[in-house]
């Protein structure tokens, strides 16, 4: 089935130049890249994209951290995108994910982990609409 997710290059990925080497593994696995902007994330949109955390004793120092530079946001689209991205980014403690993955190889704090992916097809429709209006997504003939 043919699904998107979003994904975000967290500000600790930008600062140590991860972006290409993040955009290079979702790439060469297959995915179509059908939205990407460079933001600095506000706390309003984070206190959307995090609600369900807001009662964590970590929420402060998340915001502090996901507001300390600008995020690189992208859409993938593809088959079992949501689930495949997941695998490809590993556990969300850098601790518990297996050399190959972007937090097995780029990271080994769970307050800063890199990378953000959407957990459910829900999650990453209902996120996809908050970070991104309809017109930011482009639609384009993959030739393979
Ligand atoms: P992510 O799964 O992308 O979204 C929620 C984020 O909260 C998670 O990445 C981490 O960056 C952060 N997080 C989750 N658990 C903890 C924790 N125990 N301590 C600090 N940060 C956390």
């Amino acid at each position: 089935i043919r699904e998107r997710t979003l994904i975000a290059v967290k500000p600790d990925g930008v600062q140590r130049r991860l972006i290409g080497q993040i955009i290079q593994r979702f790439e060469i696995r297959g995915f179509q890249l059908v939205g990407l902007k460079m933001l600095q994330v506000s706390d309003e949109l984070l206190s959307q994209h995090y609600m369900s955390l807001c009662k964590k004793s970590f929420y402060p120092s998340l915001l502090h951290y996901m507001t300390s530079g600008p995020v690189v946001a992208m859409v993938w689209e593809g088959n079992n995108v949501v689930r495949s991205s997941r695998m490809l980014v590993g556990n969300t403690n850098p601790a518990e994910a297996p050399p190959g993955t972007i937090r097995g190889d780029f990271c080994i704090h769970i307050s800063r982990n890199v990378i953000h992916a959407s957990d459910s097809i829900e999650m990453a429709q209902k996120e996809i609409a908050l970070w991104f209006q309809s017109s930011e997504l482009i639609e384009w003939e993959c030739c393979d």
